[in-house]
């Protein structure tokens, strides 16, 4: 579906790349994620994928063809949701998308249908300049499924949602993936990574550093551990063993067998333990 080989990118006026050597490729039907901290180069990504940004170095290819090649033809394809909101504040959120919509050359679906989708206000006199922040980011959202895309951009699609409205956007996410909608998504949430994402790539400093299954990448990166809590007389004894060493195995099984044990629990390690494992990073600054 979307095959990237030996991306590089500087802008313009700029010391360092804000990529180097980025090679991935996105099966058909699959979430793929880029996941990072802030200035990775996510979004300079997803700028050069959707053709806002030219100039750059190695190749990309999508549905086949390369990016450079595809005209208006690919934007019928595709959407593309962008961190920063570009719309039209003077107007209402259906006088929007009925804008935008005239300028696909494929049937569209109904800006009313979408709104109400996005938990967003129809038939109403506001317009988009007296929005929230995360209404605005909702719009885009619906915005960029007026084509029925089925390659769907999607940067950082949950920052500045309310946690109910980010349940519902990654239940949409979840939703478009079962109708065989191909997704690249960005974020610095490893949340979102780990409950949309088919695969992962780990994004620091231009470069991509692991790509597998989040899933994958938990058990890669981790030890497997388990804390067991026992009552010893009037004492409550909690203990961790290592379960990839045979002596923490065996004293795992001796505790559980000689003891009245209250708990136990797995110490997986989050996928935030193992990016900072790998790339020696932070996702987000604490
Ligand atoms: N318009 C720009 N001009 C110059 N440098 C930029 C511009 N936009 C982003 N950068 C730089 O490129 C790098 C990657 O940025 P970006 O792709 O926005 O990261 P992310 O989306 O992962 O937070 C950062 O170092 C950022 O400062
Ligand atoms: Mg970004």
């Amino acid at each position: 579906m979307l095959e990237v080989s030996d991306l590089r990118y500087t802008y313009p006026g700029s010391q360092r790349p804000a990529l180097e050597d980025v090679s991935f490729r996105i099966e058909k039907g699959e979430v793929f994620g880029f996941l990072g901290p802030n200035g990775a180069g996510k979004s300079t990504t997803q700028k050069i994928l959707t053709g806002i940004l030219q100039g750059y170095q190695g190749r990309v290819r999508v549905f086949g063809r390369d990016l450079g090649g595809l005209g208006q033809d690919y934007y019928n394809r595709v959407g593309v949701c962008f961190e920063f909101p570009n719309l039209y504040e003077k107007l209402t959120a259906e006088e929007n998308l009925e804008f935008y919509r005239r300028f696909f050359g494929v049937p569209t679906e109904a800006p009313q249908d979408l709104l109400r989708m996005f938990d967003l206000p129809v038939g109403d006199k506001r317009t988009v300049g007296q929005f929230s922040k995360g209404m605005k980011m909702r719009l885009v959202l619906a915005r960029s499924l007026l084509n029925k895309p089925i390659l769907w951009f999607l940067d950082e699609p949950t920052t500045g949602q309310d946690p109910q409205h980010s349940v519902k956007i990654r239940e949409y996410v979840r939703d478009k993936k079962r109708e065989g909608t191909t997704v690249f998504l960005t974020t610095h949430d490893m949340h979102v990574a780990e409950e949309l994402c088919d695969r992962v790539a780990f994004i620091v400093d231009g470069r991509i550093v692991a790509v597998d299954a989040p899933r994958n990448l938990m058990v890669r990166g981790g030890r497997r551990s388990v804390r067991v809590e026992y009552r010893s007389g009037a004492d409550r004894i909690s203990v961790e063993f290592d379960l990839d060493s045979p002596a923490g195995k065996a004293k795992f099984l001796e505790t559980v067998r000689a003891n009245d044990v209250e708990t136990i629990h797995t110490l997986e390690p989050s996928l935030e333990d193992v990016f900072i494992k790998v790339t020696g990073r932070r996702l987000a600054d604490k």
